[in-house]
């Protein structure tokens, strides 16, 4: 089993990663349970992993309740976070009891947010199941729910004690799903770790094709390049947390333009939104133009969209800015970018015009 630690002084918590670790969940929550029941929360997709979940509980001795809840981001709503706070609340969970998130991302913010400020503050336990989930959202504290102004505008920092990660449970997620969580994986060598993005390029195809060892180091690797950062700046105050926002901004517009639906989901805005960022890079003469085709060939590779047109995006430079003029990193009329150098020299970039941006848009192949 790998251990991967999130360093945060009295907050520090482990990450175990470890092939088939969901049937032994029971073994790692026994000691934070303390003969208390456990209260599970997950949604109706996952009633399988939740069955391996309670089983591993129950042969530790330790009695739950789940609490399953619908599917997608349509939860992420002020009316799914009361129903959740009431129905923990009616089963008594105390501060010092472990709520459990199984699921993909929506379920890690939501569950993770009700835990932030249910009874001001309780202890909860993430047992990601999406790669998404598994190399970014499940780490570092990042909880939100949506409102009709935007997405994750109502949210707080609230770290889990602890994660438990089975890449086996990988093996039931769709193909799109996993492939849209791998580009969050190869960002992590885009932004600071060329190496790594040369191993994703040699093991990319083979990871998502159902290799476990190279799904198992892959998951590994991410998260601790990502405790890394969120050691070093856990509520994004110094601009290293911001680096992981790369392909954010781009892909951002894009998810905007196709009204955050199934035709772009949020890992594949993510890896056209990074072609874009190296793009935009290599047409201001900061990054080589090679670097910038060399990430949108790697998409190519493993079949995720590396620009606008694969991402079947029409619209103008104009409108996507627009979108991008609502993004919430916007600060007194500037909109930080992440841009690079080259494969793993990304930098936060507070100088950029729009207009420039506009432009490079207009110019990209439709
Ligand atoms: N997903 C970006 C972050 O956790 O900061």
């Amino acid at each position: 089993m790998k251990t991967v630690t999130v360093e945060l002084g009295a907050r520090t918590y482990p990450i175990h990663i470890e092939a088939g670790l969901l049937a032994r969940a029971g073994e790692f929550l026994a000691p934070l349970a303390k003969g208390r029941r456990v209260a599970i929360v997950t949604d109706e997709n996952l009633s399988v992993h939740l069955a391996t979940l309670q089983a591993s509980l129950t042969a530790a001795g330790i009695g739950s309740e789940a609490i399953v809840l619908a599917p997608g981001e349509g939860s992420k709503s002020w009316a799914t976070l009361e129903m959740l706070c009431n129905r923990l609340l009616e089963l008594g969970v105390e501060r010092g009891d472990h709520v459990v998130a199984l699921g993909g991302g929506v379920m890690g913010d939501l569950v993770g947010f009700a835990c932030s400020i249910l009874k001001r503050g309780c202890n909860f336990v993430q047992i990601p199941t999406s790669l998404l989930a598994q190399v970014d959202s499940s780490v570092g504290g990042k909880t939100a729910i949506n409102t009709k102004a935007g997405k994750n505008l109502i949210g707080a920092f609230h770290q889990p004690v602890m994660v438990l990660i089975d890449p086996q449970v990988l093996d039931t997620l769709p193909i799109r799903e996993l492939r849209a969580g791998y580009a969050e994986v190869v960002k992590y060598g885009l932004i600071d770790d060329f190496a790594f993005f040369e191993w994703c390029e040699a093991n990319g195809a083979a990871l998502l094709g159902g290799d476990i060892g190279l799904r198992e180091y892959a998951i590994a690797h991410s998260v601790s390049a990502k405790a890394r950062i969120v050691a070093a700046d856990e509520h994004e105050t110094n601009g290293i947390r911001a680096l992981l926002n790369l392909g954010h901004t781009f892909g951002h517009a894009l998810e905007a333009e196709t009204g955050f639906s199934q035709a772009l989901i949020h890992g594949e805005g993510v890896a056209a939104g990074c072609s874009l960022a190296f793009g935009f890079s290599a047409s201001k003469g900061i990054c080589p133009g090679q670097d910038a085709e060399r990430v949108a060939a790697h998409w190519r590779d493993v079949g995720l969209p590396d620009g606008l047109a694969a991402a079947k995006i029409g619209a103008s430079g104009e409108r996507l800015v627009d979108h991008m003029r609502h993004d919430k990193k916007m600060a007194a009329g500037t909109l930080p970018f992440l841009l690079a150098r080259g494969i793993g020299q990304t930098y936060l970039d507070k100088t950029v015009d729009l207009a420039d941006v506009e432009t490079f848009l207009d110019a990209q192949p439709r």
